[in-house]
């Protein structure tokens, strides 16, 4: 038996997202967002599943907090829709969106509880995807004004900001891969989106920094640790490139001022080419207070000739998967943080999203998840030895309170501490929501 403790001042957290959550697609004055577009699309969702109602959270965030307040994190990571407050995406505000989430941090600060606010979690205003979204480099300047107003507003009560949740998925998943909204399949656009994204970013920390001097910022880019299959060049090389997907070509531009020159060098090959502006990579490089980490999963992968754009193929060798079909695979969040930290060194990080899929159903009132405890377990464990090893973690958000719209998947894929009955809306707090809240209040856990 092993007690695993983590330093006091660890802080805890459990995340959601907007359009995953809130439902109330047409109250309030909300625009369109590119979600409720792609939603609709015959075929790009399963179940032909939506958010019109989700967790219907829009109404029930008082019911929320509660459960969050119960739960006894110090930290509630949720996102503002941008629709909600710019319905056209420009120009005209909503206060019914503004006062939404007033009442939402309101709320949150009653009870103690710190808000940290994503501001971008992929639901971009239709509006502005019908002037071509995140390719055309206006939308730049139209999330500045956005992320300004917001830093504004909500000044004295959010001290923590998040500019873009897994710009990975926002560009290449969403418009090379065609997988998320908008739903392009085209690398020169992907390419274009992650650039554009990037410079937002930039411009965003650059207007908090004349709003709000004593908030922090950051941004929460998803990772995920290819290790080789051989010790083969060939087997190293393309695990590299892979991991490199995800964290050089959206990390080298934030902290080292330049995209990686290997990864340029397969868009190249591939006919698509970065755009840059005078300034841009100044603007993207400026410092950030900490950094977001997201991470599910990993494995084994192979050089393989052709195999997609870094001709590298995943080998199944066996390990256990969550119900989502991802590799349970810790050691890969412990190589994720130590490689990190010893790359871009000592940035202040917080794991702003970490969780497993179960499909689990209650069963006289009791949602018996231990699986998705394990998991957590697993991940700590990793989590606690990338402290021992000197990486410097401020805390730990959890993904995710409530079960809600999983994306391409619908609501087919639970991942919550809570599970969402979604005919009544009822919550009923799972077994692992009793196991993580007796972990935080204790600091530690045992395990084998
Ligand atoms: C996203 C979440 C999503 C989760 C599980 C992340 O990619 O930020 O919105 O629900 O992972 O797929």
């Amino acid at each position: 038996m092993a007690i695993i403790k983590f330093p006091n001042q660890m802080r805890w957290g459990v995340a959601t997202a907007s359009y995953q959550i809130e439902g109330a697609v047409n109250e309030g004055g909300r625009g369109k967002s590119i979600w409720d577009t792609f939603s609709k699309t015959p075929g790009k969702v399963l179940n032909g599943d939506h958010g019109d109602v989700a967790c219907d959270s829009y109404h029930r965030y008082q019911e929320d907090v509660d459960i969050i307040s119960d739960l006894g994190v110090d930290f509630y990571r949720f996102s503002i829709s941008w629709p909600r407050i710019f319905p056209n995406g420009t120009d005209e505000v909503s206060q019914a969106g503004l006062d939404y989430y007033h009442r939402l941090v309101d709320a949150l600060l009653e009870k103690g509880i710190e808000p940290m606010c994503t501001l971008y979690h992929w639901d971009l205003p239709q509006a502005l995807q019908d002037k071509g979204g995140w390719e055309n480099r206006e939308t730049i300047q139209a999330f500045t004004a956005y992320a300004a107003l917001m830093f504004k507003e909500f000044k004295g009560k959010i001290n923590y900001w998040i500019t873009f949740n897994e710009p990975w998925c926002a560009s290449f998943l969403s418009n090379y891969y065609g997988k998320h909204a908008p739903g392009n399949t085209d690398l020169q656009i992907a390419v274009n989106v992650a650039h554009h994204m990037n410079v937002a970013h930039g411009k965003a920390v650059m207007a908090l920094r004349e709003i709000d001097e004593e908030a922090n910022i950051g941004f929460a880019p998803n990772t995920e640790w290819n290790e080789p299959y051989s010790n083969t060049p060939e087997d190293i090389k393309a695990c590299e490139l892979a991991n490199g997907f995800f964290i050089d070509w959206f990390f080298d531009p934030v902290f080292k001022g330049h995209y990686p020159e290997a990864i340029v060098e397969i868009f190249r090959k591939n006919n698509a080419f970065l755009h840059l502006e005078d300034g841009d990579m100044e603007i993207i490089s400026q410092p950030i207070d900490f950094l977001g980490v997201n991470y599910y999963t990993g494995g084994v992968a192979r050089y393989q000739e052709n195999a997609g754009l870094f001709e590298t193929e995943r080998v199944d060798t066996g390990r256990q998967k969550t119900d989502i079909g991802w590799d349970i695979y810790p050691e890969g969040f412990y190589n994720v943080l130590t490689h990190i930290s010893n790359t871009y060194g000592d940035i202040p990080i917080y794991i702003t999203e970490n969780g497993s899929c179960y499909n689990d159903e209650p069963h006289n009132g009791r949602v018996v998840d231990e699986k998705r405890i394990d998991y957590l377990k697993r991940h700590l464990v990793a989590l606690n030895r990338a402290i021992k090893s000197g990486v410097n973690i401020k805390g730990y958000i959890a993904w995710s309170l409530l079960d809600n719209f999983e994306w391409a998947e619908g609501y087919s894929m639970r991942f919550g501490l809570v599970h969402v009955d979604y005919r009544s809306l009822k919550r009923t707090k799972k077994e692992s929501f009793y196991w993580y809240k007796h972990m935080l209040n204790n600091n530690f856990f045992e395990t084998n």
